[in-house]
């Protein structure tokens, strides 16, 4: 029974010490041209290789990542349970760039940028936080963790789901009716959706135009979910203030992008979160235990939803 590792050894030594501490009967390897692919039970990696059908005996197929829409799923076999990565380190990265993208747009940076780049001295006219509503789309592990890191500033919180949810100090909505209440109560709206077949092209100019104008987007879910052509023209036309974006289509953007110099973009090369290896570590290994104590893991795929 072993372990295998498919990623950079730089993070796989911090995983090969944890399991060497806490699962030293699993034998942990990082070089798959080494293993007997029979004795590979779990195995952990950002895609899906090519030669996954050689590992027969796979019983859990982990996401390095929080997404797990780069995975294809008809290329794993049913009987393999697929897990996305729940850990610390990446809800902590999240909060910390929602609000700081969100305190940005409702502070005008992007336009004080703009301004100093064009040698201009003068004040923008400032909305105190709780005229300000903010709506949060997707309530997962990390909406509903940057909505509680929201919560001080006095921001009127919202959010949205496929099923209904009850977080206190967050007004909910869920389904085609509560989608477009929540947009049209919403000055800045967050992205932190899975990227579905359902989501794909989500942010697009029909979106746009249910905001309020004058309305920001932050964009931290994925790349395909924006439509770049729409975000341009809402941008332009005033529909839209300002955008933070963090993860486009593609990645990295080509030369010449409009992205790379608007002056109502902030824009970030996918850094609004990262995996941090000590603890996705840890929650890898308490999830083997789980697996072996015959729970589910924490974070269990549900294929048909696609997250
Ligand atoms: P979760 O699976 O925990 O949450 C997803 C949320 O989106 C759920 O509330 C779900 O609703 C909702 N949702 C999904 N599909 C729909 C739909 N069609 N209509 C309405 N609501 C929907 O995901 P996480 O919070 O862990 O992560 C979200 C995404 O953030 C990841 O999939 C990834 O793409 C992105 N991400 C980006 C990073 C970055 O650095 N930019 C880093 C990490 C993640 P319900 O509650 O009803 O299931
Ligand atoms: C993730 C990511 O999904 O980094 O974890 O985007």
């Amino acid at each position: 029974m072993t372990f295998l590792f498919n990623s950079d050894a730089r993070r796989g030594a911090v995983f090969a010490e944890a399991f060497a501490g806490e699962l030293p009967d699993l034998p942990f390897a990082m070089d798959a041209t080494t293993v007997d692919p029979d004795a590979v039970r779990y195995l952990i990696t950002w895609t899906v290789p090519e030669n996954l059908a050689r590992y027969r005996n796979l019983e859990i197929l982990f996401s390095l990542g929080a997404g797990v829409d780069q995975f294809r799923f008809d290329t794993v076999p049913a009987k393999v349970k697929v897990v996305r990565m729940i850990e610390q380190g990446i809800v902590r990265m999240m909060q910390e760039y929602v609000a700081l993208a969100v305190l940005a747009l409702h502070r005008n940076l992007p336009a004080y940028l703009a301004q100093q780049r064009a040698g201009e001295w003068r004040d923008i006219p400032q909305l105190q936080a709780a005229a300000r509503r903010i709506g949060v789309l997707g309530l997962g592990q990390l909406g509903q963790a940057v909505l509680e890191r929201l919560k001080p500033f006095s921001f009127p919180l919202a959010g949205w789901s496929r099923s209904p949810r009850r977080i206190e100090g967050v007004t909910c909505h869920d389904g085609r009716h509560g989608l477009e209440e929540m947009l049209e109560a919403s000055d800045i709206l967050v992205c932190l959706l899975p990227l579905t077949e359902e989501t794909r092209g989500f942010l697009n100019a029909e979106l746009f135009a249910k905001l309020p104008e004058g309305a920001a987007l932050v964009h931290t879910g994925r790349g395909p979910q924006l439509d770049h052509e729409a975000l341009v023209a809402a941008l332009d036309s005033g529909q839209l203030s300002a955008a933070m974006i963090d993860v486009t289509d593609p990645e990295p953007l080509p030369p010449g992008h409009p992205f790379w110099s608007h002056p109502k973009i902030i824009l970030t090369p996918h850094i609004a979160s990262v995996t941090q290896p000590a603890s996705a570590a840890r929650a890898v290994i308490d999830n083997i235990k789980r697996h072996r104590a015959g729970l589910d893991p924490i974070g269990l795929v549900d294929r048909s939803r696609g997250y």
